[in-house]
């Protein structure tokens, strides 16, 4: 038997926008998804926690499994501490976990694979979802924060072209922030959020001038990261929040979160695929945001930031 887990993921920029090649940051968060995979004794078919595997049910379980397993019937079991739907990218640290035990399984090393575990991670994303970026996946294979920018930079791990777009894939420092995580509780479908971005974006101008201004923000989040300017990291964050908005990916619980956070907060923004999921906030005061975002009607969390990505566990 083989124990694996990966991080969920927090991305302080450039969400949707990187689905079309701009950068995006994200940040690997201590909550993770855990599980064991065993050849299964006996029996036809592979196991999702007992039931038989369905595309329905377990879409990204079956296209790793039908893409990139090649050995006899699983027995998977599951246990995770990210929410599905949440922005938090259970479904990549999902993934990545999956595709860490059938390295393992067949007698390679996580460490040795790192790189193509987490490109095999992303192609199930894209098949998955229709369209997608590496952001998540990428994150969740190796933890701590990621960068994706258009061209090569200091702590370059490697570059992936997908679909008319390309991502040059980094390491960054994670910063000294204390992020505060709301949950509206509505799960966001992210292929659906991804798909009705696109339709804006091919129809209109405007979209896509919204998209090239995310990247161009995300840039200058990267410069006040390195500066260490709190301040300027979170009037980047309501200006991200807001080109989402016009992106047409925010929701009214999820705006409510955001503005319990703001008056204790640098800056606050939706993360993730929006529609529902999660929103963050950079503060110095995280039990209270914690509390005005719960009494806004949130599940909140204070994340800490700076997880391991993809590793096998102990048995
Ligand atoms: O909500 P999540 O965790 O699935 O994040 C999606 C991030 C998007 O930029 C909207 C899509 C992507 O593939 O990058």
């Amino acid at each position: 038997m083989v124990r694996t887990s990966s991080p969920g993921k927090v991305i302080l920029f450039g969400e949707h926008a990187v689905v079309y090649g701009e950068p995006a940051i994200a940040l690997a968060v201590t909550r993770r998804f855990k599980m064991n995979v065993r050849p299964r004794d006996g029996g036809k078919g592979h196991l999702v926690d007992g039931h038989r595997m369905t595309a329905a049910h377990h879409s990204y379980f079956k296209y790793a499994v039908e893409n990139y397993w090649d050995g006899g019937p699983l027995d998977i079991a599951t246990d995770s501490e990210i929410p599905s739907s949440s922005g938090m990218g259970s479904s990549a640290a999902l993934t990545t976990s999956l595709m860490g035990a059938f390295v393992e399984l067949s007698g390679g090393t996580i460490d040795d694979e790192r790189e193509r575990i987490a490109r095999q991670s992303f192609a199930t994303e894209y098949g998955v979802q229709g369209r997608a970026s590496p952001t998540d996946t990428s994150t969740a294979t190796m933890g701590m924060g990621v960068l994706l920018a258009k061209g090569p930079m200091d702590g370059l791990l490697w570059h992936v072209e997908r679909g008319g777009a390309e991502w040059y894939i980094h390491r960054v420092d994670v910063p000294q922030l204390n992020i505060v995580v709301g949950f509206t509780g509505i799960k966001g479908n992210t292929g659906e959020l991804v798909a009705k971005v696109r339709r804006f974006w091919e129809s209109n101008n405007f979209a896509k001038e919204t998209v090239a201004d995310i990247g161009k923000l995300t840039m200058e989040g990267v410069e006040a990261l390195n500066a260490g300017n709190v301040e300027r990291l979170g009037e980047l964050m309501d200006r991200n929040h807001q080109m989402l908005s016009i992106l047409g990916v925010n929701h009214p619980k999820l705006q409510r979160l955001v503005e319990a956070a703001r008056p204790h907060s640098y800056g606050a923004k939706m993360t993730g695929a929006g529609g529902g999921g999660s929103m963050i906030a950079i503060t110095d005061e995280p039990e209270r945001v914690a509390k005005a975002i719960q009494d806004a009607g949130g599940r909140p969390f204070i994340a800490e930031i700076g997880a391991p990505g993809l590793r096998r566990d102990g048995d």
